[in-house]
């Protein structure tokens, strides 16, 4: 199945007649579950209007480099840096000399420029063209820079000629697209995470919470997303942006986070606890700040809600995974407690990770992980969040069509 879900396309259209087909290229694209901008180049406004590409696509047309209105909107950086993939259908002989010799002379070629993601170009133009010496080497020297080149297609041209040139077909064109990206692999899933620490107040002004970042289960929201899934991310109190993809439910305390997952599960197929949850609250909240008159003051605490550990025991269950943050006297402590946390709260997986250094876990930008099923555990050695998130998400993926929960 093809799938582009989640994915932000930036729909390049170069003047060529055939032009006319990327109103349906819009189409296809967004049939695969794709968010489509359109940046047009002068000569394609003449085969067709931006009016009818921006109704289609839902989203403003670009066509100029220099147009204060939409740069004030969304700057041709920001777009160059939106797009998953800039997909440039038709890709007129012109636009391809342009983009081989590395001009920024309007909005599309400098778009291409300035940005570091995927590049795909679906050539259209008349036989004669495609066949000359000039656009060979201009095309053999974009395949070498890892540029994806769909088509051309031979057959009758508008022109009255037959022979290679005509742009392929906008249906293949979105499918193409859809597998430049290796995932799709949690689409049609949703993915509800729990992220980042709780803070359990002892009076209005204090708390109990702990060091948690909130980084892995941000990164985790966005690596489920980029996978496909419908991603909702349930967070605590922290510094981060919230992920562009995911819908982000913010909560303070064990007691509303708890209340948010019961209610976001309901419906969805995988849940991953990745919270620092405070184990325990003050038992009374004073609704005054508390003086310091005395010299010793209790605060009585009692025991959170186990938010996983409620999911995991809800009838009609999701695929429940579980983080374990320990600090192990030996290596193999780390896979004991998590299995012991597997087993007593009735989890599918549990990836558990040391916090004893304070190069990893906690509020570090990298971490290593334990990933531990009933029958089996993997090693992940330590690596950006970013990468692991994605390392994770397509391990768990594997396992959701497998244990055929899901899919
Ligand atoms: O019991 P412990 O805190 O060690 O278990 C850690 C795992 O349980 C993590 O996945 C964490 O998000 C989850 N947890 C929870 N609710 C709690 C405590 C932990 O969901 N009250």
């Amino acid at each position: 199945m093809y799938s582009l879900a989640n994915k932000r396309v930036l729909l390049g259209v170069s003047g060529g007649i055939a032009a006319y087909k990327s109103a349906e290229v819009v189409r296809r694209l967004q049939d695969l579950g794709a968010t489509v901008r359109v940046v047009m180049t002068a000569a394609a406004t003449d085969f067709i209007t931006p009016l009818t590409l921006q109704a289609l696509s839902g989203n403003p047309v670009h066509t100029k480099l220099l147009d204060t209105k939409a740069e004030a909107a969304m700057g041709h950086i920001e777009l160059a840096k939106w797009a998953d993939v800039i997909l440039i259908a038709p890709i007129s002989a012109n636009f391809m000399a342009k983009l081989a010799s590395g001009e920024a002379s309007d909005l599309l070629s400098t778009l291409c420029l300035a940005s570091r993601s995927l590049l795909a170009v679906a050539p259209a133009m008349n036989q004669g063209m495609w066949k000359n010496p000039s656009t060979q080497k201009n095309i053999g020297y974009l395949r070498s820079r890892g540029i994806h080149i769909f088509g051309p297609a031979e057959g009758s041209q508008a022109c009255g000629d037959t022979g290679p040139g005509r742009m392929i077909e906008p249906k293949d064109i979105a499918e193409l697209t859809a597998d430049l990206f290796e995932t799709g692999s949690l689409a049609g899933i949703k993915v509800v995470i729990t992220a980042g620490p709780t803070r359990e107040a002892i009076d209005p002004v204090r708390y109990i919470s702990n060091n948690s970042s909130g980084k892995m289960g941000y990164a985790l929201a966005e690596a489920a997303s980029e996978a496909g899934a419908e991603t909702i991310l349930i967070s605590g109190p922290v510094n981060l942006k919230p992920p562009s993809r995911a819908k982000t439910v913010y909560v303070t305390s064990a007691r509303e986070m708890h209340i948010a997952a019961l209610e976001e599960a309901v419906d969805c197929q995988l849940f991953i606890a990745c919270a620092a949850v405070a184990d325990y609250r003050p038992v009374n909240q004073s609704e005054q700040k508390i003086k310091k008159s005395k010299d010793e003051i209790t605060i009585n605490l009692i025991k959170n809600p186990d938010i996983v550990a409620d999911i995991a025991a809800l009838t009609n269950r999701p695929f429940t995974v579980g983080f374990a943050a320990e600090t192990p006297q030996t290596k193999d402590c780390l896979e004991i407690y998590a299995r012991e946390k597997l087993e007593r709260k009735n989890l599918d997986l549990v990836i558990a990770n040391d916090v004893s250094g304070r190069t990893m876990g906690f509020d570090s930008d990298d971490n290593a992980v334990l990933v531990v099923e009933t029958s089996s555990s993997e090693a992940i050695p330590k690596t950006s969040k970013t990468i692991l998130s994605r390392q994770l998400i397509a391990k768990i993926a594997q396992m959701l069509k497998i244990t055929n929960k899901t899919l």
